[in-house]
């Protein structure tokens, strides 16, 4: 007789709620993107992100493209983490070659002089319920937002900005104010999170891209303590759900991240030694990551032996194999499919 190894239905759902599976699951930020032929044809046919966006057809068959192609365990939303400024009333654009604009900037304004506008969401609620009809049955639907912090740094400096200092200056000077924006900031997304939950997504994960950039206290008071309320929030309102938290580049301040916030599962950047957050991070805390995104534009011999350190450093805990950040868009599409043969064995 031979013992059948049980082989989870979501591979991907199951080890963010702790399972260890025997291949990890796979998928990649921003694995929809303009790396893929067939979403620049889509984008070049609406005429731009943000059409891409609002259009929630469109925006789903985005967010399947690259399950067609590379066979994901996870599906993660067509959107972006700047929906939230623009439904807090922020105007928002995107200056070709150059990123994301926002008016009027909060050095300039006060949040609560802005016109609320929640109402700009409702097409991403719409590609969930899409998507959610579409996808295989196999296969995780992960929703999203950026982290508060994160957040803030582009409404405050109306773009994107170096060593986001324009927001650590205004934290530092007048934290009740910042505070206020935060609060704001957090309301909208833990209203944006329960939303996408109940339109079909089945874990939602913060992406803290510019965690890096602040001394310890500022990371405890605009990183860890609002991630922790929304986290607690979201599993005090829809239990089961599991929370990833990204913060990128907080290096040596992960375990404190860990412990004090509460999330499910914590993504790791490529800066980060897999051996060494092993180590320090709670026993049986899912881990994300963390290929190096530019090893994958690498490729070839070097790619390989990147993907067999990454799997080899989590021998007993829940990983989710991922890049350390998103994907960038002249990877080639072969790359992608060698790191998805390695990764599955
Ligand atoms: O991962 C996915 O496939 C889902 C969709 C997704 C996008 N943005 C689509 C997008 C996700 C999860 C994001 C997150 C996001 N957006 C972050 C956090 C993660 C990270 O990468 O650090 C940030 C900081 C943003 C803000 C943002 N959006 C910037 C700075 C830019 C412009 C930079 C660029 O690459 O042009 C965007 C645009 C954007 N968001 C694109 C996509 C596919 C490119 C738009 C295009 O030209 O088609």
């Amino acid at each position: 007789m031979t013992l059948s190894v049980p082989i989870s239905p979501k591979p991907l759902l199951s080890t963010l709620l702790g399972q260890r599976q025997e291949r990890p699951p796979l998928w990649l930020m921003r694995q929809a993107g303009r790396y893929l032929p067939e979403y620049r044809a889509l984008r070049a046919e609406k005429g731009g992100f943000l059409q891409l966006v609002h259009d929630s057809a469109a925006a789903a068959e985005v967010t399947v493209q690259p399950l067609r192609r590379f066979g994901f365990d996870g599906a993660i939303l067509f959107s972006d983490i700047l929906v939230i400024p623009h439904a807090l009333g922020q105007d928002l654009w995107f200056e070709a070659g150059e990123g994301p604009r926002l008016a009027p900037p909060l050095v300039d304004a006060a949040v609560d002089a802005l016109t609320r506008a929640p109402e700009r969401l409702d097409p991403v609620y719409e590609t969930v319920r899409q998507v959610a009809a579409m996808l295989p049955p196999g296969v995780t639907f992960l929703g999203f937002a950026g982290s508060p912090w994160t957040v803030a740094t582009y409404m405050v400096a109306g773009q994107g900005s170096k060593e986001q200092a324009a927001t650590r200056r205004f934290a530092h000077a007048d934290p009740a104010a910042f505070g206020a924006l935060i609060a704001a900031i957090e309301a909208a997304t833990f209203t944006y999170l329960l939303g996408q939950i109940d339109a079909g997504v089945e874990a939602v994960q913060l992406f803290d891209s510019w965690a890096g950039s602040l001394s310890p206290q500022q990371f405890e008071a605009w990183v860890i303590a609002p991630t922790a309320r929304l986290a607690a929030k979201l599993h005090a309102a829809r239990p089961g759900v599991p929370v990833i938290g990204f913060p990128k580049g907080a290096g040596g301040k992960l375990a404190a991240y860990a412990r004090e916030t509460g999330v499910d599962a914590i993504g790791l950047d490529e800066t980060v030694d897999p051996v060494w957050a092993n180590g320090v991070l709670p026993v049986g805390l899912p881990v994300q990551g963390n290929l190096d995104p530019l090893l994958l534009i690498a490729g070839g011999e070097a790619l390989d032996a990147g993907v067999d350190r990454v799997l080899a450093a989590f021998p007993d805990r829940p990983h989710v194999f991922n890049l350390g950040h998103g994907i960038q868009q002249d990877t080639p599409i072969a790359h992608v499919e060698r790191l998805v043969g390695r990764v599955r064995g």
